[in-house]
This record gives C-alpha cells, sequence and structure tokens, in this order.
C-alpha cells in the first residue's frame, strides 16, 4: 500500500458510521424492473423515520443512493424530503436543484465532511442500490444494517449482497426499530440491525 492509499484508507476507517437500511425477501431481493417488488405501508413508514429524524433540530440526515434508486422513487416525493440527497452516477451531468450528484462514493462521503455540509449533517444514510450497499458492505466502512426481512417469496432482478455473519453481528433488542413479527397484506416482516465488526 502506498502513502496515498494509506491516507485515504485512514479517511474510510475513520469516518461516520454508514448506516444501511434495505428490505430485502427470502432470495435477498430488493427490486424488480425498476421498483420495490412489495407494498409495505410499515416499511415505508419505518424508512420515512429512521431516515429522517434527528436528534438536533438545526441538523439533517444525508441519504446516498444509486441513480436507479434516484430514479425508482417517484417524482413527486424526489427529493426525499427532510433530508440532504445524494445520488451517484459516473455518467449523469447535472440533476434538479437542491439535490448533490457524485461521481463515487468517496467523492460523496468528502462532500459531506466538507465545511458547507459537516455542520448540517447528523446521520449518513445508505439506500441502495446493489452496488452501493455492496461497496458499502464490503469495504472497510464503519456501517450499520437496518434490514427489514421480509418472509416471502417476490420474484426480484436486484439483490442484497450476502450478510456474511462473521463480519456482521445481529444486535439482539435494538431500541430503535419495531420488535417482533409483523404482518401487513399477508406479508411477514421483521426489523434486524446488525453492526459491522471493525477488524
Ligand atoms: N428493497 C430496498 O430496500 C431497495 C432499496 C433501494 C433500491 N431498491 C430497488 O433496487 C433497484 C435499483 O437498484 P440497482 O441496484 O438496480 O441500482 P442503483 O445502485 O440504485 O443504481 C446503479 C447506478 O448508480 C450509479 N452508481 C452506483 N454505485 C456508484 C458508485 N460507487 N459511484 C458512482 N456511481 C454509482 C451508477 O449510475 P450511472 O450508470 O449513471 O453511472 C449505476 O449504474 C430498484 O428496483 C429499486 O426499487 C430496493
Amino acid at each position: 500500500m502506498n502513502q496515498f492509499s494509506r491516507k485515504v484508507q485512514s479517511i474510510k476507517m475513520t469516518s461516520t458510521t454508514l448506516n444501511l437500511v434495505v428490505a430485502a425477501c427470502n432470495n435477498r431481493g430488493i427490486g424488480v424492473d425498476g421498483r420495490l417488488p412489495w407494498r409495505i405501508r410499515q416499511d415505508i413508514d419505518f424508512f420515512k423515520k429512521i431516515t429522517t429524524e434527528t436528534k438536533d433540530p438545526e441538523k439533517k440526515n444525508a441519504v446516498i443512493m444509486g441513480r436507479k434508486t434516484w430514479f425508482s422513487i417517484p417524482e413527486k416525493f424526489r427529493p426525499l424530503k427532510d433530508r440532504i440527497n445524494i445520488v451517484l452516477s459516473r455518467e449523469m451531468k447535472e440533476i434538479e436543484s437542491g439535490v448533490y450528484l457524485s461521481k463515487s462514493l468517496q467523492e460523496a462521503l468528502e462532500l459531506i465532511k466538507d465545511r458547507d455540509l459537516s455542520s448540517k449533517v447528523e446521520h449518513v444514510y445508505i439506500i441502495g442500490g446493489s452496488s452501493v450497499y455492496k461497496e458499502v458492505m464490503t469495504g472497510p466502512y464503519k456501517c450499520r444494517l437496518y434490514l427489514t426481512r421480509i418472509m416471502a417469496d417476490f420474484e426480484c432482478d436486484t439483490f442484497l449482497p450476502d450478510i456474511d455473519e462473521k463480519v456482521f453481528q445481529k444486535i439482539e433488542n435494538p431500541l430503535n426499530v419495531p420488535s417482533g413479527i409483523h404482518s401487513e397484506n399477508g406479508i411477514n416482516f421483521q426489523f434486524e440491525v446488525y453492526d459491522k465488526l471493525q477488524t
């Protein structure tokens, strides 16, 4: 490892916790045809609550997402309200005003540390899709995973990477998620939280 990559590595390791929020079904599927395969109101409400709430009323949370996830959000709900929206794309040249565009995850994280944003951001949420989850889960980031485990089968074309239980430790009875098995539209699901072990 040269001096530059060591410096980049140390920036990554000391960065704030990246909180991944994802709902996945039995085959770890998360999406189909550019949308969610299911409609579970309680999960949408959980997503909204966890990504929006801050302790400090002067601050907001940042949500980082890939380009396809951005476009999977119905236009009338974009950008996600009361959150700092950051979209990752190597191709897009512009995006509507008030939304940040970054060419890489690293660039997005540097943007958050930047003078303008650092005092305004409380937590950072990674909200998909597949390759962004993978980059965070397998990379040298401190991270927490909020998983809505959907106990059902759905046809999917987009998947969450395998959760390596040697790396991700399940938190028992986490405080900030509803406990137990829930049910909606005949679908059972539960909220789980995992912390990535620091190596
Ligand atoms: N169940 C859930 O919790 C959940 C959550 C999120 C999304 N979804 C579903 O997942 C699907 C969309 O996810 P997806 O995996 O197909 O796509 P995605 O990750 O949202 O978007 C992929 C695109 O994002 C950009 N991108 C990704 N990583 C990047 C990086 N490190 N640097 C720069 N750009 C990067 C690239 O855009 P360019 O090609 O423009 O360079 C890439 O083609 C939809 O079906 C959606 O409904 C489900």
